[in-house]
């Protein structure tokens, strides 16, 4: 009986952790016999012996030691999963849905924030393998598509199976779950035009994140096939932030000549809002604005935002089948999902322009 040792720690009002070398030494037999018994695996001791093993184990609240326990079954069931801006609700919102996900599959998920910058997605990836992970989800920094040659290199030297998420890399063989972005930016300037809308500007960040890149080139798509003009200064590069949408809608805003934008996200398309309101300009009368991510808080505004959709909660159940899929070593898939459009009141009808 481990009194002392219980004792101890029940006068100290500490919980003591009870190891399987405490039991063997109680009971006089090896650690590897009080494995067995507790695991119920053959082992030649008496059946005495086996009895005071288990009442000891279930007395003092015995539980298998993570560490050991990985060591034995060379897994951790820990998920690492990097996303890059925790400040956005779409990530956090994601964050969310896998962390619910992956616990009823008795995972463990540890977030952690890139800041949309690739030296520090690098060592999140290193920091969370030394910690061994037993997969990873990486939602990709924005940075690390300046150069995807690189990128897939250092993707390819991890020690652990990945699952990249939201936003992939084309023509690279791993395990990807993402949105249509070409077709969301698509749906989000058709809304635009079939209001009647002609010139029509963008804001958001194509030659960089492989989201804006297809979400431009959607938008181009629809403005070929309505035969309407684009210009250079109608697209405004401009970071999945509020502050810098914030600080750049001038350059569309106050040279009056579009009268609808495609904002990359939610984030940009309120920053926007914020500063036409500032300069007395009307949403959606004076200029209507299509957003992306339909974040929840986009019901809280004064003039709610059309947004394009993209469900976190599909998202991450078919990232948590695709993990599942890449840890158990199975070839790697593209799943590509299709947003909608949901509309609200920030765009109008444009009679004549
Ligand atoms: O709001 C952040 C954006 O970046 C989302 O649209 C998501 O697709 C991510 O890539």
């Amino acid at each position: 009986m481990l009194v002392s040792f219980t004792k101890a720690g029940k006068r100290k009002g500490y919980i003591v952790k009870v190891r399987l070398k405490d039991i063997a030494k109680e009971v006089g037999v090896s650690i590897a016999a009080v494995s067995q018994v507790l695991n119920d695996k053959p082992i030649r001791i008496t059946e005495e012996k086996k009895q005071q093993i288990k009442r000891l184990a279930a007395e003092n609240n015995y539980t298998p030691n993570a560490a050991a326990k990985s060591l034995v079954l060379k897994k951790t069931n820990t998920i690492g999963l990097i996303i890059p801006d925790i400040n956005n609700p779409f990530f956090a919102n994601l964050a969310k849905v896998l962390e619910d996900l992956l616990r009823k599959q008795g995972y463990l998920l540890i977030l952690v924030n890139s800041d949309d910058k690739a030296d520090v997605e690098k060592e999140l990836m290193q920091l969370l393998i030394d910690r061994n992970v037993d997969a990873l989800i990486i939602a990709l920094s924005t940075e690390s598509y300046a150069d995807e040659v690189q990128t897939k290199e250092r993707l390819k030297k991890l020690s652990v199976p990945i699952v990249l998420v939201d936003r992939g890399i084309d023509n690279f063989e791993v395990d990807q779950v993402f949105y249509n972005n070409r077709h969301g930016g698509y749906i989000a300037a058709c809304e635009l035009i079939k209001k009647g809308h002609k010139k029509i500007g963008t804001m958001m960040n194509p030659d960089k994140n492989i989201n804006c890149v297809y979400r431009y080139q959607g938008y181009l798509d629809a403005l070929k096939e309505f035969g309407l003009q684009r210009k250079d200064s109608w697209h405004v590069v401009t970071k999945f932030q509020f502050e810098d949408a914030y600080e750049k809608a001038d350059i569309l805003l106050k040279n009056r000549e579009v009268t609808g934008i495609v904002a990359g996200n939610d984030l940009i398309a309120l920053g926007i809002m914020k500063r036409a309101k500032e300069l007395g300009i009307k949403v959606p009368e004076d200029v209507s604005i299509v957003g992306y991510d339909n974040l929840v808080l986009n019901d809280l505004l004064e003039v709610s935002l059309t947004s394009v959709e993209q469900d976190v909660n599909d998202l991450g159940e078919k990232t948590v089948f695709a993990l599942m899929n890449a840890i158990s070593g199975q070839k790697p898939r593209y799943v590509q999902l299709t947003p909608r459009l949901i509309k609200k009141n920030s765009v109008s009808k444009r009679v004549s322009q």
